[in-house]
């Protein structure tokens, strides 16, 4: 009778930290004032509704890779790092429209690396959700640099037409390094899935449909606003608990909070429901850069650390939240900004 041979494992680290962090916001500010003359609506209106004063629209010259390649480059230098040094590049997209290769894969090879590449989806919750992946391979040793990046060019997706979602939405890039730690820098992902709601917020006609013929393009995003905004009001906030509670933090504990950056009324509704203390430092970043999706978390990330209302090594709550309906949460020990 034949033994079968023990599989050897890599030893599990402790924990896992953000080691750095990198952004890239486009060139072109889009105040309000210049989404009123695309249509019927006003300044007032934008700001009342979603507390959006203007957005980055990025040019032709900031595609995906282009914004995904500066956060990273930002993010290694930060960490003192090089490409060589990341086992596994994650990047976290709606907007690639690449099948094969992905974005990951040219990420991978514009940073110099020779690590895994994987490219995931999760819309406005990818950010969290890769972090998650993040986590996991460092500390069961699969990888001793994770390369997380948010990039979206939303614009690509997006109805000039339609009132209900074109002002809400930006682009850009947020990109962390995530590496091993003494002590557990990222706490437990409190993540989940309402696929039951998912027209609540997806892109139509279906790229595959166009691509078989069987629908005209272009595909654009469609939103029920209202469904979303009750959806993320009534859960979000017992999402946010349920990640706290998973990390044995208190929310008193906590320095910021770093929601998904959809519009301030979900966020101060989520404050209110969480009961968070006045001392937290709540991200707004959305003011200035309208819903970047998967990029919004780590941009929000990067301004509350630029305007020092958080420190490095502080801890944040970050909620992801959006299409799909999907969500991921965790806490983090907030990383160092790269000069
Ligand atoms: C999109 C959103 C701001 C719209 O606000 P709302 O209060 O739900 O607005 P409604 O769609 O009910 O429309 C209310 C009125 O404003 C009007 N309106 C809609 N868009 C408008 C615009 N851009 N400017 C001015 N008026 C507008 C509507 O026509 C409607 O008018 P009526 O009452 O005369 O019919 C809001 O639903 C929202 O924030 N949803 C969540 C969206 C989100 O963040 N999604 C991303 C999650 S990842």
């Amino acid at each position: 009778m034949s033994t079968q041979p023990e599989i050897r494992v890599a030893p599990v680290a402790a924990g896992s930290r953000l080691l750095s962090l990198g952004a890239y916001r486009p060139q072109r500010v889009v105040p309000n004032a210049e989404i009123v003359t695309l249509i019927e609506s006003s300044d007032e209106w934008i700001q009342q509704r979603s507390g959006i004063r203007e957005r980055r629209w990025a040019g032709p010259e900031e595609t995906v890779l282009a914004m995904a390649t500066a956060a990273s480059q930002q993010a290694l230098a930060g960490a003192g790092l090089t490409g060589a040094d990341i086992d596994l590049v994650l990047l976290t997209t709606m907007t690639s429209f690449s099948t094969t290769p992905t974005a990951a894969n040219l990420l991978q090879a514009a940073i110099g690396s020779r690590g895994g590449a994987l490219e995931m989806n999760s819309a406005c919750a990818g950010f969290p959700y890769a972090l998650a992946v993040a986590d996991q391979a460092v500390r069961t040793g699969a990888a001793r640099h994770v390369l997380v990046v948010g990039v979206e060019r939303m614009t690509d997706l997006l109805d000039m037409a339609d009132r209900g979602t074109m002002f809400l939405f930006g682009d850009g890039a947020g990109a962390v390094v995530v590496g091993a730690a003494d002590s557990p820098g990222i706490g437990p992902v409190a993540w989940g899935s309402w696929g039951e709601q998912a027209e609540a917020l997806d892109a139509a006609p279906l790229l595959a449909d166009v691509v078989r013929g069987e629908a005209e393009g272009p595909t654009v995003l469609r939103m029920k606003g209202q469904s979303v905004f009750r959806w993320a009001v009534t859960e979000m906030p017992k999402v946010g608990l349920e990640a706290l509670e998973a990390a044995g933090v208190k929310a008193e504990q906590l320095a910021a909070f770093v929601p998904h950056q959809a519009n301030t009324r979900i966020i101060d509704a989520m404050v209110k429901g969480m009961g968070l203390p006045e001392h937290v430092a709540v991200a707004d970043d959305v003011r200035w850069t309208g819903n970047t999706s998967a990029a919004s978390i780590p941009l929000a990330m990067e301004r509350v650390l630029r305007e020092g209302r958080a420190q490095p090594g502080d801890l944040a709550l970050l909620v992801g939240f959006g299409g799909g309906l999907s969500h991921a949460a965790q806490v983090v020990a907030l990383p160092a900004l790269a000069s």
